[in-house]
């Protein structure tokens, strides 16, 4: 895809990538499978085995026996694996969500997963809602900070359930980690040749923590003068996104606000059932997921889209190093798409398991062309 590598590669020195699976709940549980068929597909292609382990966690297992994420799984994964695949976590049975704040918040900030990297490709023209746009309008990444902000889980109750209630939710910005981001955001802008980063903020409201990352933005800039740094208010950056997509290739912004603004890129590149997305730590394990959710109104349908799902499983491949596996699975998506072999979210009519079995079959007879 254009704009391609979607991650940074890190090669590693494992001669097989060990790689756990974690489905989760609703359409998590359909999408991995798929997701997994096609990359089995594309690695046997090349000659590769992968490791696969996977992981029942998500809101059966705690229904069934109380547990979330077991207290050693970070560690675990530092030790045992080269990446993560996951599904989605949510269930109304959970309605605190305490199991996904537990699974999907906890690798996250665990692991120190601090860039979550949403590329909103346009593969196919007719795939975007707006108007006389094509594939070279719609070609940006989301970078989201993804260890701290409003997500830090910091606040509390006063008087909960009275007339007199306070509730508190605190917005945690560090220097260290605004500027670990920003740097994040122009490195990936250099390694893949873009121009232009747009920081996104609100700071105008938000005199304190925003403050800060204006004031750190103004310093880490100034270390890439080759490319051009501009500002928007993420009111306007939403607006500006629908209004011409055209101008951006990266945009920076808070856990909260690059959650929001992932989810507008994703309509413009066609929905969520095809966005991937990336937790990341340079050069340490890292989880792949979808950017959507578990859908629980399409969930046990069979019609859940699994190309979000394999489209992560391939940026997975590229961050370990396995390029033509992942150029196999985006190759196997592309035609998936140009010959109307979707889902009913993009206007087909197989299923996930047949979108699934033809994905897997055309990466697994991708053409030398694709892999270059
Ligand atoms: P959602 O992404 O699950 O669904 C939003 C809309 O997109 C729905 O109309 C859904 O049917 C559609 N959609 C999503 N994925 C699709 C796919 N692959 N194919 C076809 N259509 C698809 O978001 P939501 O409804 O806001 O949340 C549902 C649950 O998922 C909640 O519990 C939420 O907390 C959770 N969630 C989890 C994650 C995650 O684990 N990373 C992400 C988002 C939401
Ligand atoms: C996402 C999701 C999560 C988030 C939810 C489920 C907490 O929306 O991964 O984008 O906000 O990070
Ligand atoms: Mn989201």
């Amino acid at each position: 895809m254009p704009g391609r590598p979607s991650v940074m590669p890190e090669k590693r020195n494992f001669p097989t990538k060990r790689i756990a699976v974690i489905p989760g709940d609703g359409i998590g549980k359909e999408v991995i499978p798929e997701a997994v068929k096609v990359m089995k597909a594309a690695a046997s292609a090349e000659g590769h085995d992968l490791s696969l382990t996977e992981f029942d966690w998500g809101a059966d297992r705690y229904l069934r026996v109380g547990t979330t994420l077991p207290p050693d799984a970070p560690e675990m994964f530092r030790r045992d694996f080269d990446a993560i695949l996951l599904g989605a976590l949510g269930d109304a049975r959970v309605p605190d969500n305490r199991h996904g704040a537990d699974i999907l918040m906890g690798l996250r900030f665990k692991l120190d997963l601090y860039a979550n990297v949403r590329p909103c490709v346009l593969l196919d023209r007719r795939l975007t809602p707006l108007r006389d746009r094509e594939e070279k309008d719609v070609q940006f990444t989301v970078i989201r900070e993804n260890t701290e902000g409003l997500y830090v889980g910091m606040g509390g109750f006063f008087k909960k359930g009275t007339a007199d209630e306070i509730a508190t939710q605190e917005d945690v910005n560090t220097r260290k980690g605004v500027e670990r981001i920003l740097r994040f955001a122009y490195e990936y802008a250099r390694r893949y040749g873009l121009k232009r980063v747009c920081m996104s903020d609100k700071s105008n409201a938000l005199p304190y923590g925003h403050d800060l990352w204006q004031r750190t933005f103004g310093d880490v800039k100034r270390d890439y003068p080759e490319i051009e740094s501009s500002h928007m208010y993420i009111d306007n950056l939403l607006m500006q996104m629908v209004r011409d997509p055209s101008q951006f290739q990266v945009i920076v912004a808070c856990n909260l606000f690059g959650d929001i603004a992932s989810d507008v890129g994703a309509q413009l590149a066609g929905g969520l059932g095809l966005a991937p997305s990336g937790n990341i730590h340079p050069g340490q394990v890292s989880m792949f997921e979808p950017v959507h959710g578990s859908a629980p109104l399409i969930a046990g349908k069979g019609i859940a889209d699994p190309m979000g799902a394999v489209l992560a499983a391939a940026m997975m491949l590229t961050y370990l190093g396995l390029t033509n596996e992942s150029r196999r699975m985006e190759h196997a998506v592309r035609a998936a798409i140009r010959e109307g072999k979707t889902t009913p979210d993009l206007g087909g009519s197989l299923g996930t398991a047949e979108a699934g079995d033809w994905l897997a079959r055309k990466a697994e007879s991708a053409p030398a062309e694709a892999l270059r």
